[in-house]
């Protein structure tokens, strides 16, 4: 079931058209990335969907109820972590994390388990202005989980974050999906940053989606030849087998894997040959071997 639904959604600031028609959803328990250069309206389409702007037009829903209307339902069941958060300096993290807490309704036992999520235990104690860059970013993130939210909505969370702070925190978001059950959807302007960590994504462009979905279904539509990694026993045999078929375009043997390239359209034959031949070869593990974000942002922009 569909978390997020946006249909046609349209916004201007003034004579700035921010958002022009965009429509798209994501599935729960999905790490979704929303994708797009500075200005392309990414924190507008987030703002709108926490509720604290008003779209001119279009269909919005979270978990089922339009955010605008029934706020209160929506705000209860997802954490957000804005684009600048503003935090008070002079107040202990342990403090100001049991205030956001309560007005959530929730008591202290919320705050460690949030801070122990984020690795903020040991700086509770901390002044918030003694926090580095890195550190603010966690605190930021365990606001967001106050209340164990069923959605994280987080506006560009390793903006401004030196390259070792950065891979912490995508490190971080991660886990939370992993550990929490968790649907994300998590905005970038960087186009390959979170390779690793998401697996459907949102791309934007001038304030329309050019298109979305999973990357393993964006990978089989945008390209003619998609590869599976097989990890088996015999690799060399399997490989010289596989490279037999018409739909095989290329074999590539490692240790104890195989990476086979196969004509988008016919990925069904080589999931039949595999499982037809399994106990021959001692297949393992097949996983498919995705097109890189950055390639697969510029075929769905050329597409439109
Ligand atoms: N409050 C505002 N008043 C006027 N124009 C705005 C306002 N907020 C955003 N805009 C404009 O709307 C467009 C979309 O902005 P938005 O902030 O949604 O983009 P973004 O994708 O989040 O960009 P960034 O990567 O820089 O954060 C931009 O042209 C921006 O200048
Ligand atoms: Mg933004």
């Amino acid at each position: 079931m569909a978390v997020i639904e946006v249909r046609d959604l349209y916004k201007s600031y003034g004579k700035t058209v921010a958002l022009r028609g965009a429509s798209f959803s994501v599935p729960s328990k999905t790490v979704a990335a929303l994708l797009g250069p500075n200005g392309s309206g990414k924190t507008t389409t987030l703002k709108i969907l926490v509720g604290v702007l008003k779209r001119d037009r279009g269909d919005v829903k979270v978990f089922g109820f339009d955010p605008w209307i029934n706020g209160v339902e929506v705000r209860e069941r997802l954490g957000i972590l804005h684009e600048k958060p503003i935090f008070p300096g002079d107040v202990k993290v342990k403090v100001l994390l049991k205030y956001l807490a309560k007005l959530k309704g929730y008591s202290g036992s919320e705050v460690e388990r949030v801070a122990r999520i984020t690795g903020l235990v040991k700086y509770l104690d901390s002044r918030v202005k003694s926090l580095s860059r890195g550190y603010l970013q966690r605190l930021g993130l365990a606001q967001a989980l106050i209340g164990d939210p069923e959605l994280l909505l987080l506006d560009e969370p390793t903006a401004n974050l030196d390259p070792l702070a950065r891979r912490e925190i995508l490190r971080l978001i991660k886990s939370f999906q992993k550990e929490l059950g968790v649907t994300i959807l998590v905005s970038s302007h960087i186009i390959p940053e979170l390779e690793e960590i998401c697996e459907y994504a949102v791309f934007i462009k001038e304030g329309i989606i050019v298109d979305y979905g999973r990357l393993e279904d964006l990978s089989k539509k945008y390209f003619t030849e998609v590869s599976y990694r097989v990890v088996v026993e015999k690799p060399r045999e399997l490989a010289s087998k596989a490279i037999s078929f018409d739909f095989v375009k290329g074999v590539e043997v490692e240790e104890n894997s195989v990476e086979i390239k196969v004509k988008a359209g016919r990925v069904s034959e080589l999931a039949d040959f595999l499982e037809s031949s399994k106990d021959t070869y001692g297949v393992r593990k097949v996983e498919f071997v995705r097109a890189e974000l950055g390639d697969l942002y510029e075929r769905a922009v050329a597409g439109t």
